[in-house]
């Protein structure tokens, strides 16, 4: 993809930029005003309290409006994309192997996904042909400690190759392929499968593959809850970042799926945000969910997650913290993180 251009480059800068100072300063400075203020700590303290102070809302406008200028302002990322739509859709309609991405025909997102605009992106990941290219340029950018590199799938995956070497795997929700990618690197002689809702992301993931001769690597799409493959077909399924983006029923339906289509011995392990019972974490974490669009992060913080895996019947069931960056967990990190968790569990 060519370049979009120094101006862009120069305003995507700048929005970074911003919600980096919106991150390392004004976040910490939200916490302690909100903890100056209130002795009771409750959530509903720490709500009220909030509502009048400047410093809160000044975080709360940079942290909605960043985000919506960061895809839709005058440089923003969708407006960008435009005068490159023809070259971008003739790049995905490319013949590919085949048996690397299947389609199907008169597929229906499910209406959960479709009714919102995700992380304000306009349409979502699955309204328009370009939505794919339009998300990996704004995963790049996704938090301040965050960058284009793989650093975050990175670790996950080490942490999944120290639990097990699996030789078939499914990646639920994998989006552009950012996710599938190490996998099919990381267990070269396994295969591995990536789903997903999007087609104009599961041909991006499906491009990219090609370009990077990855053969043990195919896309599939289907919704994450009911998919068409076999019981006892895989060692390992896993998800990054896809949960908080399911209402708790959808949710329940994926981990029951997952269970069916592991072998005995297989592994679910997940990678996404979970608040602890802080009430500043979750004022702030939940607060995020509504400036963001993301109605469900709250939802899956409060369903039990953990349990439903039990209840599915996954043994050894974990749920852990996760350090998506180096220090991130440390207590000498004050910037605003997302609370990010690995939830793991294994078919008997
Ligand atoms: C936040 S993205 C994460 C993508 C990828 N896993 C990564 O780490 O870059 C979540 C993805 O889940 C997909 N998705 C949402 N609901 C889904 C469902 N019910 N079944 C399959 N995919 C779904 C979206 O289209 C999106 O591509």
């Amino acid at each position: 993809m060519k370049p979009l251009g120094r101006r862009f480059d120069a305003y995507q800068a700048f929005l970074l930029g911003c919600k980096t100072y919106w991150s390392n300063t004004l976040y910490p400075q939200v916490k302690s005003e909100c903890y100056t203020k209130n002795d009771e700590k409750s959530f509903d303290a720490i709500e009220n309290s909030s509502r009048d102070n400047v410093t809160y809302q000044y975080y709360s406008y940079l942290e909605r409006h960043l985000q919506r200028m960061k895809y839709s302002g005058r440089y923003g990322i969708v407006p960008m994309h435009e005068p490159f739509r023809p070259e971008l859709e003739q790049k995905l309609d490319e013949n590919l192997p085949k048996n690397l991405l299947t389609l199907q025909n008169n597929f229906e997102p499910p209406s959960y996904f479709t009714a919102i605009d995700i992380h304000q992106h306009p349409g979502g990941t699955c309204g328009d042909t370009l939505a794919g290219f339009v998300y990996e340029r704004g995963s790049r950018s996704m938090w301040p400690g965050g960058s284009k590199d793989r650093g975050l799938h990175s670790r996950f995956n080490a942490i999944v190759k120290s639990i097990c070497e699996p030789q078939r795997v499914l990646d639920l929700g994998c989006g552009f392929g950012k996710s599938t990618q190490p996998f099919a690197e990381d267990f070269p002689g396994g295969k591995v499968l990536g789903v997903d809702v999007s087609a104009p992301c599961l041909k991006l993931a499906a491009l990219t593959a090609y370009k990077n001769q990855l053969q043990n690597i195919q896309y599939h799409q289907c919704n994450a809850e009911n998919t068409p493959f076999s019981s006892a077909s895989f060692d390992l399924v896993t998800s990054t970042m896809l949960l908080h983006e399911m209402p708790p029923k959808a949710i329940r339906k994926l981990i029951r799926e997952s269970f069916r289509l592991l072998d005995n011995g297989g592994y679910a392990i997940h990678l996404d945000y979970l608040t602890d019972d802080d009430p500043f974490n979750q004022f702030i974490h939940f607060g995020h969910a509504q400036r963001n669009n993301e109605p469900f992060m709250k939802p899956l913080s409060e369903m039990g997650l953990g349990n439903v895996m039990q209840d599915a019947g996954f043994k050894d069931v974990k749920v852990e913290p996760f350090e998506e960056a180096p220090n991130a967990l440390s207590p000498n990190n004050r910037a605003w993180r997302f609370p990010w968790i690995i939830v793991t569990g294994q078919r008997p």
